[in-house]
């Protein structure tokens, strides 16, 4: 039976252990915390600290396991890299990861080949910050970590005001501010799949906002694009690949729609988060867990990235403002579960933080609901987000304020 390393076993990398169990393949799953539940599932679990690439690799060695995979984990991308150059194995190299995960390399990288995404300039420590913000265009811009994920500490501004705060909300990631021009028009994702270097599957999604939060709150299968715009979409994922040097596995992209153009925000050379793998499986009966391992593997995904289905189906996820204990009033969710409803999560216990933040929000929970259309589905979404938000708040511990 082939062995399959998966980097990481948080509750998010769950639907990859048990889709590589549907497969016939056998588990090894390492992570740096005893209790991750995917230690449990997997045939072996192994406490190792999944950004130590010397030890993952080391795992992977002992199982000699045949292909190595993370869900939709940053870290877990460190160790999965490792084992890729160390064994030769399918999948992102460190040098893809280390690219993709700087974004200033990234765009750099992507720039240099003619392709679009927005001038983005470095903002380092004790340097005057005006000629970067004259090289990308001046207001409106954005202000970035160089690498974080889910809106950390981004922040869309229209002119100066607030700007020393974004700037030192970015370096708190310690990974280096940037400036970046504000991208105009539609938000689209992308949820790729690249095999033996060439892109062989596209799903485009819709991107929902809910200000002041900065990333998107919410998705939604089948994305409304015509015919023309989704194969401009599907060229310019082709195009950043291979500026990227994107090989093998999935790769989850955020663009935006300028004049016509799709214009690159970032790529992460991993599934996307955000519940995309559950809205894709239910809008296009597709498998994205499993096309992922079978990248890993060197097998052709497009077995597992058939569409099946075609139902309309959106994500959203529920956002409190502030850090602090959750309150829950009654049962928020009994109202809503049931008919379309295809998942409804509260992530958080009452009395205590929420187990996920991003700056100075707080994310609950999450639901996926399908409907007779895109926008029915997302009224539906938004509907229940609206009662979950209004009856779980997150105020700050007293005596603390606000950052
Ligand atoms: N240059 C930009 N122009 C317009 N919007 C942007 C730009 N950069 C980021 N955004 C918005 O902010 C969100 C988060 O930024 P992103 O760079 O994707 O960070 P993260 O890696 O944390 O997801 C994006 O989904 C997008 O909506
Ligand atoms: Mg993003």
């Amino acid at each position: 039976m082939s062995r399959l390393l998966i980097v990481g076993g948080g509750p998010f990398q769950l639907d990859l252990i048990h889709a590589a169990r549907r497969m016939g393949l056998s588990t090894v799953v390492v992570d740096g915390r005893a209790v991750a539940p995917g230690l449990a599932a997997a045939d072996h679990g192994e406490v190792v600290d999944i950004v130590d690439g010397p030890a993952v690799v080391e795992v992977a060695r002992r199982h000699r396991v045949a292909g190595v995979v993370s869900g939709a984990s940053d870290a877990a991308l460190v160790g999965v890299a490792a084992v890729v150059d160390a064994l030769g194995l399918p999948g992102p190299s460190s040098a893809v990861v280390d690219r993709c995960h700087d974004k200033l390399v990234a765009a750099r990288a992507v720039r240099a080949a003619g392709l679009p995404c927005p001038e983005t300039e470095p903002l380092p420590e004790g340097a005057p910050v005006e000629a970067a913000i004259a090289a990308v265009g001046g207001f409106p811009l954005v202000v970035k970590p160089a690498s974080a994920a889910g809106g950390r500490g981004v922040s869309l501004l229209d002119g100066p005001g607030g700007f020393d705060g974004a700037l030192a909300k970015a370096r708190r990631h310690g990974s280096g501010a940037l400036v970046q021009r504000r991208v105009r028009g539609r938000s689209l994702g992308v949820e790729a799949f690249f095999w033996r270097g060439a892109p062989v599957e596209a799903f485009v999604i819709e991107d929902h906002y809910a200000r002041p939060f900065v990333s998107p709150v919410g998705h939604g299968v089948p994305a409304a694009v015509e015919p023309a715009l989704a194969a401009r979409v599907r060229a310019a994922v082709a195009a950043w690949g291979a500026a990227l040097a994107l090989s093998d596995g999935a790769a989850n992209f955020d663009l935006r729609v300028e004049g016509g153009v799709p214009t690159l925000i970032e790529v992460n050379p991993r599934l996307g988060g955000s519940s995309i793998s559950q809205l894709i499986r239910a809008g296009f009966g597709a498998d994205p867990a499993a096309a992922a391992i079978a990248c890993a593997l060197g097998r052709s995904p497009l077995p597992h990235l058939k569409r099946r289905a075609q139902r309309a189906v959106a994500s959203r996820l529920f956002v409190g403002r502030g850090r602090g204990p959750v309150r829950v009033q009654g049962d928020p969710l009994a109202p809503w579960r049931g008919g379309d409803t295809l998942e409804l999560v509260l992530d958080v216990a009452p009395g205590a933080p929420a187990p996920l933040a991003v700056d100075e929000f707080s994310l609950l929970g999450r639901c996926l609901v399908a409907g007779p259309d895109l926008a029915a589905a997302t009224r539906r979404a938004a509907d229940i987000a609206r009662a979950v938000e209004a009856a779980v708040t997150c105020p700050e511990p007293t005596g603390e304020p606000r950052p």
